[in-house]
């Protein structure tokens, strides 16, 4: 087993968006392995920040509001650092269609700026990116391995397959170590509550929580990998770790498909209420949806000691029961 500790114990990590879901559950791991941590986050609305998901470790870590896109304080914040999470995004692919220039500002220029200010100031740090499973568009076949084509169907996707290819010019060019992730359906503790842009499983747990209704799209039996948010930080942090992992793609997801009527029906289990209809596909969903997707995990197992620890039953359990204690601090 890897020892983590001994690799990232007095490192200096930056993590970008680093108060949102994955960027907090990040810090949450790296913090009490000895990192010195920094987090760099703009508070934007309506994405993800959110102070408490930190909060039992804020007197150990920094904490700066600042962003990606602003080049004075993104020159002095890559300084020094060992690795950059560089996590910071505009998430909801249907906003990227309604508002794509914000998206290529965030998701493309952001993240140009802090790759060139590594180049120019820490070009022997290593910095993972976080992309999605909706790069590849309709997909093809399954599990979805590194080779499926991409075919990003919406400006999100493709200013992440963009930033993908940004990082990969800057190590095939300027020799900065990246990681590049293609992530499938993330869920679990510290993901914002408030809408249904991303992260639909959180979003049905609040549905359910209020004994709200949920509704399916279509059949219900598109299948869908989704992934609990502790075993995606495991991955991005052993990857940063790991040299074999620099320069490299990897799909990252749980390995396993579970259709969405499935998922929903285990949500309203576990909640103990909730109502459930199916409704037609609206039209701006037709038109993005991809068809099934399960992430072939093969690539990522190979390269790092690394496996999916929590199953989809036991992820929504203890989401709820996260949002049982906190309600409060999300909704
Ligand atoms: N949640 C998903 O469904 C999903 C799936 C695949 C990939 N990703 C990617 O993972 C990354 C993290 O997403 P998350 O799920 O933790 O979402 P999140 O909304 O919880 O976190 C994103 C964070 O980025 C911050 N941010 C946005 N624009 C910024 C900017 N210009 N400068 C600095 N900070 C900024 C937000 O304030 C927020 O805290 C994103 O890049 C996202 O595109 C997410």
């Amino acid at each position: 087993m890897t020892d983590l500790a001994s690799l990232v114990n007095g490192k200096r990590i930056l993590i970008t968006g680093g108060l949102g879901m994955i960027g907090s559950t990040l810090a949450q791991k790296l913090v009490p392995l000895g990192a010195k941590v920094t987090l760099v986050d703009a508070c934007i609305d309506p994405y993800g920040a959110n102070l408490f998901n930190i909060e039992n470790i804020r007197s150990q870590l920094t904490v700066n509001i600042a962003d990606i896109r602003d080049k004075e304080a993104m020159k002095w914040l890559v300084r020094g650092q060992d690795i950059i999470f560089n996590l910071a995004g505009q998430v909801s692919h249907n906003d990227s269609i309604e508002n794509p220039f914000l998206d290529a500002d965030i998701n493309y220029l952001g993240h140009l700026n802090v790759v060139e200010n590594m180049r120019k100031f820490n070009p022997r740090a290593v910095v993972v990116f976080s992309g999605s499973r909706l790069q590849f568009g309709r997909i093809e076949y399954n599990p979805v391995d590194e080779k499926h084509p991409l075919n990003p169907r919406t400006p999100y996707a493709l200013n992440k397959t963009a930033a993908e290819n940004l990082y990969k010019f800057y190590f095939e060019m300027h020799e900065i170590p990246c990681v590049v992730f293609r992530i499938a359906n993330p869920y679990g503790p510290r993901s914002q509550m408030k809408h249904s842009k991303y992260c639909m499983i959180n979003w049905f747990l609040r549905l359910a929580m209020e004994n709200k209704t949920i509704s399916i799209f279509g059949d219900g039996e598109q299948m869908r990998d989704y992934i609990y948010v502790e075993d995606l930080a495991d991955a991005l942090l052993l990857a940063a770790v790991t040299p074999a992992c620099h320069g490299e793609i990897f799909n990252v997801g749980s390995g396993t498909g579970a259709r969405f009527k499935e998922m929903v029906e285990i949500l309203v289990d576990i909640v103990g209420q909730g109502k459930v209809q199916s409704v037609p596909w609206p039209k701006d969903y037709v038109n993005v949806e991809t068809g099934d997707y399960i992430t072939n995990i093969t690539k990522l197992q190979k390269t790092i000691d690394w496996k999916p620890r929590v199953d989809l039953r036991t992820g929504i359990q203890q989401t709820f029961d996260y949002y049982q204690r906190h309600r409060a601090q999300y909704w």
